[in-house]
C-alpha cells in the first residue's frame, strides 16, 4: 500500500519543462532544498514531486539526491530535450534510454579503464552503463508510440557540453552507440543507482547536435516540453 503514496520524481533541466508538468498538475505545494524548488502535487491523480535542476551532471545528480533524501520517490524520471546523434533521429522524435553513459568521464590515462567507466561506492566497482528500468521505459515507449507513432530506444550519452559539432555527434554514436546527447540523463541514473531508485530517461529531440543546434534548440524546446507533458499525463497512472 505504501508504494501507492510514494511520489514519482520528475526532473527537468529547464524551467519550461517543469512549467509544462506543473500546468497539468493539481494540489501543488513547494519546498526549497539545495537552492532548487521541489513541487509536490498530483498528475492525473498520481503523487509527483518535480524540480528544475538546471543543466549539467552535477545539478541533476544533486537534484536526484535531494529527492531521494526528502521525498522517498518510488521512481525518478528525467525528462527534457536532447540532440539527435544516431542515424535516422530527427527533430521532434522521442528517445527513451535503455541506459546512459557519461562520455566525458575519462580516467583512461591511468591505463586500467575504458572511457566513461566510473568507480562507484561502496566497493569501487567500475560501471560505464548507467541502467534505466526496462519496465518503466517500456510503458513510456508504448505510450509514445500510441501518441506519436514512433519511439526510439537506445543509449543516451550525457556530458557537460552542449554539442553543436556534427563530428562530435558522430563520435558519440560510433563510440557508445548513442542515439542522443544531453547533459543530465546519466548523472540522474547514477544517483538513482546509488540510492536503489528505478529511473527512466525520456527525451524529445530539439536539434541534431550540429551547426544549427544552437538555433534549433530554443525553437523546439517548448514544443518538446509539452510533448513530454502529454505523454507523462497519459501514462503516469500505469507506472
Ligand atoms: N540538449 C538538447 N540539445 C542538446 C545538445 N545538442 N547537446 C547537449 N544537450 C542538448
Amino acid at each position: 500500500m505504501k508504494n501507492d503514496i510514494r511520489p514519482i520524481g520528475i526532473i527537468g533541466a529547464m524551467q519550461v519543462e517543469i512549467e509544462a508538468v506543473l500546468e497539468a498538475a493539481e494540489e501543488v505545494t513547494v519546498q526549497e532544498h539545495a537552492s532548487m524548488k521541489f513541487y509536490s502535487g498530483k498528475l492525473s491523480g498520481i503523487p509527483i514531486v518535480t524540480a528544475q535542476c538546471s543543466p549539467g551532471k552535477v545539478n541533476s545528480a544533486l537534484c536526484a539526491q535531494v529527492m531521494a533524501d526528502f521525498y522517498d520517490p518510488r521512481m525518478i524520471l528525467n525528462i527534457g530535450v536532447a540532440g539527435g546523434v544516431g542515424p535516422g533521429i530527427a527533430i521532434g522524435d522521442v528517445v527513451i534510454a535503455t541506459h546512459c553513459v557519461q562520455y566525458d568521464f575519462d580516467c583512461t590515462a591511468l591505463g586500467n579503464s575504458r572511457l566513461g567507466e566510473i568507480e562507484l561506492p561502496p566497493d569501487d566497482k567500475k560501471t560505464r552503463d548507467f541502467p534505466c528500468d526496462s519496465g518503466i521505459s517500456e510503458k513510456l515507449a508504448q505510450k509514445a508510440e500510441s501518441l506519436y507513432g514512433h519511439c526510439h530506444r537506445g543509449v543516451i550519452a550525457t556530458g557537460d557540453r552542449f554539442v553543436a559539432d556534427p563530428e562530435f555527434g558522430k563520435w558519440l554514436y560510433e563510440t557508445f552507440g548513442a542515439l542522443a546527447c544531453e547533459m543530465e540523463g546519466a548523472s540522474t541514473a547514477h544517483a538513482c543507482l546509488l540510492n536503489g531508485i528505478p529511473c527512466a530517461v525520456l527525451r524529445t529531440i530539439s536539434d541534431n547536435g550540429n551547426d544549427e543546434a544552437t538555433v534549433d534548440f530554443p525553437t523546439f524546446a517548448r514544443e518538446s516540453a509539452y510533448k513530454a507533458q502529454k505523454l507523462l499525463a497519459g501514462v503516469i497512472e500505469t507506472l
